[in-house]
């Protein structure tokens, strides 16, 4: 028998040597733990057969699984790629720019050439989008723009500007006389995009709030900028400062809770909302309903997701902005299937970042209510006549 010094070297050996083969195949993705960064394997969705290390084409990066909209986006990437010959990898940052980097480094290891990545906060990804570039990866900025960062290459978008417009237009169109009370909502502010939304709403609301069509109910900043056609974009960041959901429905109800208990009588009556998306307008919608002193509310929304479709049918949402998502996906796979080609994607337009002009592809949008649900939403086979009731 071997003695007991040589046999515990031989066993601290076998270990180390067990230790070195693990580490070499850890970080295929089978062997990845679970992180909040959700990149366990049942959380990354790969497509394309040979997804395994190094050989990853596309990786693919959205803000979070906790709200409908990006649910959508997976699927709807899940369907584009269902028999592809290209390998990608879906993970989601949960809300955090930490993971968000984490996510972009384990793909980063997984050999991939092109980054598609929805930022969860547009400035703080700049670090996520500079360790793909420096390793060479082409990265797409997808919805949302990566800012003051001259590391991302493209972006695939839906017009914003014209999002806001279409939700402010819609209030001016469906409500009457003057004097309307109107709750204004917006977006997270690490969000680029809820600033563009923003923008589009008062390049039509603020000529009625000075003509005295409404009348401001929840912002002493928007107030003090009634007579202002166009905003800085540090005056719109005062106003979000007080109007912000952060894209968290919960914090929706809080706000107008606290701007319904804030509001007096003739700030009451029927009223017009700009709430920014569908997760915060039913929440907002459903706050303002408990209000006795509230006779008949506009509400507004965006993305069209399925519980919104019903409320809209239900009476309980006006409007939402429809987004079709398959678009987007369409077009950031073409740019990446381009890249991957050794061609260069097709743009038709830019965006200044503040950091470079980005070469971008830009989709339209559609208004849906009650009148046009079935023709925007079921004759176009985004949803199912059956997902929803009542609908004629
Ligand atoms: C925006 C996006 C919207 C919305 C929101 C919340 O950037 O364009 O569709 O859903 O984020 O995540």
């Amino acid at each position: 028998m071997l003695k007991k010094g040589k046999a515990l070297w031989l066993l601290a050996a076998a270990v180390c040597l067990a230790l070195v083969l693990a580490a070499c195949s850890g970080d295929t993705a089978g062997d990845v733990e679970e992180t909040d960064g959700d990149t366990s394997e049942e959380a990354g969705t790969n497509t394309g057969e040979a997804a395994g290390e190094g050989n990853l084409d596309v990786g693919i990066v959205l803000p979070t699984r906790d709200e409908p909209r990006w649910v959508q986006d997976e699927q709807r990437f899940k369907d584009a790629l269902a028999d592809s010959q290209y390998t990608t990898e879906i993970l989601f940052s949960q809300g955090s720019s930490a993971n968000e980097l984490q996510n972009v480094e384990t793909l980063i290891s997984k050999g991939i050439d092109v980054l598609i990545i929805s930022p969860h906060d547009g400035d703080a990804a700049g670090a996520a989008a500079a360790a793909a570039a420096a390793e060479g990866i082409t990265v797409i900025s997808y919805d949302r723009l990566i800012t003051n960062s001259d590391a991302v290459d493209y972006y695939v978008t839906f017009d914003s500007v014209a999002v806001g417009a279409a939700q402010g237009q819609y209030l001016i169109d469906n409500v009457e006389g003057t004097g309307v009370p109107l709750y204004l909502y917006a977006g997270a502010a690490s969000d680029n995009n809820a600033f563009l939304f923003f923008e589009g709403a008062w390049s039509v609301l603020q000529p009625k709030i000075a003509d005295g069509t409404f009348v401001i109910a929840n912002s002493s900043e928007a107030e003090a900028l009634a007579d202002q056609a166009e905003l800085s974009r540090d005056e719109m960041g005062r106003v979000l400062g007080q109007i912000t959901t952060n894209w968290d429905p919960n914090e929706a109800i809080n706000k107008a809770q606290t701007h319904l208990t804030a509001a007096s009588d003739d700030l009451k009556g029927d009223v017009a909302i700009l709430a920014p998306n569908d997760g915060t307008a039913r929440s907002i919608a459903d706050t303002f309903a408990t209000d006795s002193d509230i006779t008949s509310y506009v509400v507004t929304g965006q993305d069209a997701e399925m519980a919104s479709i019903q409320y809209i049918i239900d009476g309980k949402q006006s409007m939402t902005v429809f987004k079709d998502v398959r678009r987007l996906v369409e077009d950031a796979m073409g740019m990446a299937i381009a890249l991957l080609d050794g061609n260069t994607p097709e743009t038709t337009g830019a965006y200044d970042n503040g950091a470079k002009e980005v070469q971008a592809m830009q989709s339209e949008v559609i208004v849906v209510d009650q009148d046009n649900v079935k023709a925007e939403l079921i004759d176009s086979s985004y949803y199912e006549a059956s997902d929803f009731t009542g609908l004629e």
